[in-house]
């Protein structure tokens, strides 16, 4: 029999084939076994029947626990009510390890149960789908700019500077000097720039706030393209077409996935059609003040309007929580009505923890963009409150220079520099920060020293204005970020295998 993956079966309909996996789940019946088959590529339901197999399988299949690894023959049939599509009817059955009490089962388990059991949590459906997003979103993000010309260019990690400011740097030992795991490759992106006109990079990148928010990794992954002869207007341009690229690409490899996962793509399919507004600092702000309004929405007071129905639903799912317990206590109830009973509580436990998360979270929202002091970078929460209020990615350029990197270009006003961050919608908030680099070896020369940069680390960097300078832009996309708002995640966390984060250095 020919050993096949599980995403192939389609193409084996009728025939007989072998499985090699792990036991995601099993029940059983009378002289019968269902066992959902994972093999990385796919899950599958195996119906091992007493009738069509050895009595040594069948007695081997009872043995069979959680996650045990096993190898399966049998015929493919079609059957759409199940798992992936097709069934396999088992005709013999093979254990590779029988395995031990699997820790992690159907039950809610609380989230840093799960991230202490990352390794094994990865198994599971819901993180299986959410890493083959990634990969297909890694690939998209490739082949975009490969047919766009660009050359993919790696930046060294061990640096010798800041680029984002030197306040979240993490120092290592490079042989008795200080040197810190880069920021960003931007700065030796430009000088790759310099040399084979588009370029990107895409590697690990480090930033040491001990911040403890759902957007912050330690160690995240960004793609960082920079363009000689790009101006701020083509930038906006290419990290459009690019996240339509990407979206488009996605929905298309990974329909199944954004199912497993529950993730409505509505919003993603119709994106792609939209021109992603751009706004000014300066209208973004009004907008997070509640001075103009969106498409009839007011920032202000559609959040507090959000805040009085979280707070109805919070009364009845406490009171229903109320109830359900008070009805267990009595004598009497089935098994069944137990455990149906249970489960319940703990869906409603689930979103009475989400509905106090909101009743904290949506005060402080409304309290930050009432107070938003004109001239400041935006916060987390700001950027929250102006995205809830979209559909589609928004860009907002014209920065107050004082707030931003040094690096950036000054504009024809000299209060703007001329970057962009790239807000997603949905409440997500900033996914790409870039922008257009200063040409002006002077300007750029007293933003170092206003930064208090060490001048003598980026003499380098000021070469490329002394050689052959030319205007350019480029951009940061955050990959974590990006896949976080796509599936539609409440946390950065489990957007990578193994996240590295203040409070996390394990598994
Ligand atoms: O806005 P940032 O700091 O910009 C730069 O690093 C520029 N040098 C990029 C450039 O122009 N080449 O970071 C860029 C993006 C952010 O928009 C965000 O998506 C992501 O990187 N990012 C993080 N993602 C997860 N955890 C963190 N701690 C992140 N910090 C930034
Ligand atoms: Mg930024």
């Amino acid at each position: 029999m020919k050993q096949i993956d599980i995403r192939n079966l389609p193409q084996y309909e009728g025939q007989e084939v072998t499985l090699k996996g792990w036991a995601a789940n099993k029940r059983s019946g009378k002289g019968i076994f269902f066992i959902i088959l994972r093999d990385g590529s796919g899950f599958c339901q195996c119906v091992i029947d007493e009738k069509s197999v050895s009595a040594e399988s069948f007695e081997v299949a009872g043995k069979v626990t959680m996650e045990s690894s096993i190898i399966v023959g049998g015929k493919v049939v079609k059957d759409d009510r199940q798992i992936g599509g097709y069934e396999v009817q088992v005709t013999n059955l093979e254990v590779i390890n029988i395995a031990s009490e699997y820790p992690i089962s159907k039950k809610e388990h609380g989230v840093d149960f799960l991230m202490d059991n990352r390794h094994l949590w990865l198994r599971s459906q819901r993180q299986w789908a959410i890493m083959r997003i990634r990969n297909a979103i890694i690939f998209s993000i490739h082949a975009f700019f490969n047919e766009q010309g660009f050359v993919q260019a790696d930046a060294p990690i061990f640096t010798g500077n800041a680029v984002e400011g030197t306040s979240t740097l993490f120092e290592t030992d490079f042989y008795g000097q200080p040197a810190y795991l880069s920021q960003s490759g931007q700065l030796y992106g430009e000088a790759m720039a310099m040399a084979m006109g588009k370029i990107y990079t895409f590697g690990p990148t480090f930033r040491a706030e001990k911040s403890k928010t759902r957007r912050h990794l330690s160690e995240f992954w960004m793609i960082e393209p920079e363009m000689a002869f790009y101006d701020l207007d083509m930038n906006m341009e290419l990290i459009e077409s690019m996240l339509k690229s990407v979206v488009q690409s996605v929905l298309k490899e990974c329909e199944s996935e954004f199912k497993f996962i529950g993730r409505d793509t509505t919003i993603l399919e119709n994106l792609i059609n939209k021109k992603f507004p751009r706004l000014t600092y300066d209208e973004a702000v009004r907008i997070i003040k509640g001075e103009v309004d969106v498409e009839g929405k007011n920032a202000i007071i559609s959040l507090e309007e959000e805040l009085k129905s979280v707070r109805q639903r919070l009364i009845s799912v406490k009171n229903e929580i109320g109830e359900r317990e008070g009805k267990m206590k009595v004598d009497g109830m089935k098994k069944g009505e137990v455990a149906f009973n249970q489960s319940k509580i703990d869906q409603l436990k689930n979103e009475q923890k989400e509905l106090e998360e909101d009743d904290r979270n949506i005060p402080q929202w409304i309290n930050s963009a009432k107070t938003f002091k004109y001239g400041d970078d935006l916060g987390g929460s700001d950027e929250t409150v102006i995205t809830r209020l979209f559909d589609v990615p928004i860009m907002v350029y014209n920065w107050p220079h004082e707030v931003k990197a040094f690096y950036l270009k000054r504009d024809e006003d000299p209060r703007w520099a001329k970057g962009v961050d790239v807000l997603a919608p949905e409440g997500y908030g900033e996914i790409v920060g870039g922008g257009e680099r200063e040409t002006d070896i002077q300007l750029l020369t007293e933003k170092i020293i206003e930064h208090k940069l060490p001048m003598h680390a980026f003499e380098w960097y000021l070469d490329l204005r002394r050689f052959g300078s030319v205007p350019h832009s480029g951009f940061g996309l955050g990959l974590e970020r990006l896949i976080a708002w796509l599936c539609k995640l409440p946390h950065v966390r489990e957007t990578i295998p193994f996240p590295r984060m203040y409070g996390r250095l394990e598994p």
